[in-house]
């Protein structure tokens, strides 16, 4: 497979909407969050499509629940058919997690038994996402902070698995990884081996908080050294993967956060064959 590649990107936040229509900042691509702009009008959808005009796209959601056993939501299937034909977004993506059951959104990433049923359970309703959106989809991989007794392989056999049987694209959250493999003691560049690597097509880097002998997943901070490093690892093993920072809190100036894009750029440059790095938008649209 070809790898459609994108370059360099950052989640795009309301608090750095006037700054990047004003300035047009040198920035690849935004990662936008769906459920933002799901609504009928107003500013979020006029700022949206006024930063679209400048610059590619992708979706990234938190809401389908891809893995609860509630049946999969059609309205809000609805709206992000809709919302795709609006922004026309190289890919969309959301999280191999559930949200809720019963009816109950738990307004959190619950991380999923690692077995064969729940392996089966997904795949069937990737599939049906995919059928009813007309494309593939890309899931990311949770930080997680406890496991299950049901659980029988790692959490990379059962992320591979569900992505080779549904036929869908992984979005690997590097400090995710990193958050996981200290809560829960296994080495990442493991992570990073089990995954096949055709199936990558984006990741995301994040900074994280340390609460007692947890690490906690919470976007507030500069992505730290040793996440750099597996960055460098997982660039080393699955090629040029269109990368993007994540920040969702203590969010600081967008010449900050651009600047912080920079590092991952270099990093990267010194990785990689300058010609691995070259945007190919010519094929980035997934199918
Ligand atoms: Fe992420």
């Amino acid at each position: 497979m070809t790898r459609p590649f994108l370059g360099f990107g950052l989640g795009l936040r309301t608090e750095h909407y006037a700054y990047v229509l004003e300035n047009k900042p040198a920035v690849d691509w935004f990662e936008i969050l769906s459920e933002n702009y799901m609504v009928p009008g107003g500013k979020p959808l006029d700022n949206l499509d006024r930063i679209r005009a400048d610059y590619p796209m992708v979706m990234h959601g938190v809401s389908l629940s891809i893995g609860s056993t509630d049946p999969l939501d059609p309205d809000y299937l609805k709206n992000l058919k809709q919302l795709i034909q609006r922004v026309q977004p190289h890919w969309i993506s959301d999280h191999l997690c559930w949200t809720g059951v019963n009816n109950t959104n738990s307004h959190d990433l619950l991380p999923l038994p690692y077995n064969e049923d729940v392996i089966a359970h997904v795949v069937d309703r990737v599939e049906q996402v995919q059928d009813y959106l007309g494309q593939r989809i890309l899931l990311e991989n949770l930080s997680s902070y406890v496991t299950y007794k049901s659980s029988e392989m790692s959490e990379w056999t059962f992320f591979n698995e569900i992505a080779c049987r549904a036929d869908c694209h992984i979005l690997l959250d590097i400090n995710n990884i990193f958050v996981s493999a200290h809560n829960h003691h296994f080495d990442p560049a493991d992570y990073l081996n089990g995954i096949d690597t055709d199936r990558v097509m984006q990741f995301h880097l994040a900074g994280h908080s340390h609460n007692g002998e947890m690490l906690i997943d919470t976007h507030d901070h500069d992505v730290c050294d040793p996440v750099w490093a597996l960055y460098a690892t997982a660039l080393e093993r699955f090629g040029a993967v269109s990368t993007m920072i994540e920040r969702d809190d203590n969010i600081p100036e967008f010449q900050q956060l651009r600047h912080e894009l920079a590092i991952a750029e270099d990093i990267a440059a010194k990785t990689l064959p300058a010609n691995a790095l070259a945007p190919r938008l010519n094929d980035v649209r997934t199918a």
